[in-house]
């Protein structure tokens, strides 16, 4: 069975994804800061490994895959933090913090995978973007230029890696009712709200994601590379239809 690799497995999207790959017949591997974080989805999933690590700390990283008796075949890199405020109000340590993580470390986990993955010959990547990082809004701060940044580095990825038989691609989930995502949605008429601005009028699940990440995984998507699939209900292409005519 091949093995996927999902980092922030415990969060959100990582442990829908995770579910996703189970049903699909996958094995799976979650890696979080902490086991607690991972509690719920290691429930359902008691086969799965389970790491403790931190991306932005490469030896928690190199810990795990020498844990492992075989390279996994895909690794998501998904784990992510968001904090929304104004630039002016952005020390340098937040701004770096925010890079650090959804920026460098999957930068340092996706080195680290495919030093071992071109050893094989195959292997499979996908970064977790974000519309954030397409459409920027005022807040969005470091998390939409690591974002950004993210989509770029695929990009680079799938160049170089490509032809040691590697594909690198990203997803970039719209506005999901769910992970980090889940407080902004408390209160009912904020989605109520927002959904109106996407084509087809409802918000994102995790599910959706899930979906994408794994079918982008498959081999029905193996001639797919240094693509960044928006998973978005049309939102980020309606910026007209919202201008006042
Ligand atoms: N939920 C959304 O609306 C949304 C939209 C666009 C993009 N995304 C992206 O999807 C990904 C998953 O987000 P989510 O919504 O599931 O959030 P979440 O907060 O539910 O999950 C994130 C997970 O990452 C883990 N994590 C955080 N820092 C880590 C680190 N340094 N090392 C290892 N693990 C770490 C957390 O413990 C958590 O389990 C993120 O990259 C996020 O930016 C989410």
């Amino acid at each position: 069975m091949p093995l996927a690799f999902i980092t922030g497995g415990g969060g959100g999207l990582g442990s829908e994804t995770a579910l996703r790959a189970h049903e699909l017949g996958w094995d799976v591997a979650i890696f979080d800061l902490s086991r607690d974080r991972a509690a719920q989805v290691l429930e359902k999933l008691p086969d799965a490994h389970f790491f403790e690590g931190d991306v932005t700390d490469e030896a928690s990283a190199v810990a795990a895959l020498d844990a492992l008796d075989r390279v996994p075949d895909l690794l998501v890199n998904n784990a992510g933090i968001v904090k929304f405020q104004p630039l002016l109000d952005t020390s340098t340590e937040d701004f770096a913090r925010m890079i650090s993580i959804n920026l460098t470390g999957a930068f340092t986990m996706a080195r680290l995978f495919a030093e071992r993955m071109i050893k094989r010959g195959s292997g499979s990547i996908i970064n977790i973007t974000s519309t954030g990082g397409i459409a920027t809004s005022p807040g969005t701060n470091a998390y939409a230029s690591a974002k950004r940044g993210l989509a770029a580095m695929t990009e680079i990825m799938a160049l170089e890696w490509g032809p040691l038989g590697l594909r690198i691609n990203s997803v970039a989930p719209g506005m999901i009712h769910g992970g980090m995502s889940s407080g902004i949605y408390d209160d009912p008429s904020v989605a109520e709200r927002r959904s109106k601005g996407v084509p087809l009028r409802r918000l994102g699940t995790e599910r959706d994601i899930a979906h994408a990440v794994m079918w982008l995984a498959s081999d029905e998507a193996s001639y797919v590379n240094g693509h960044e699939l928006v998973v978005d209900g049309g939102m980020t292409k309606a910026a007209m239809a919202m201008i006042p005519r």
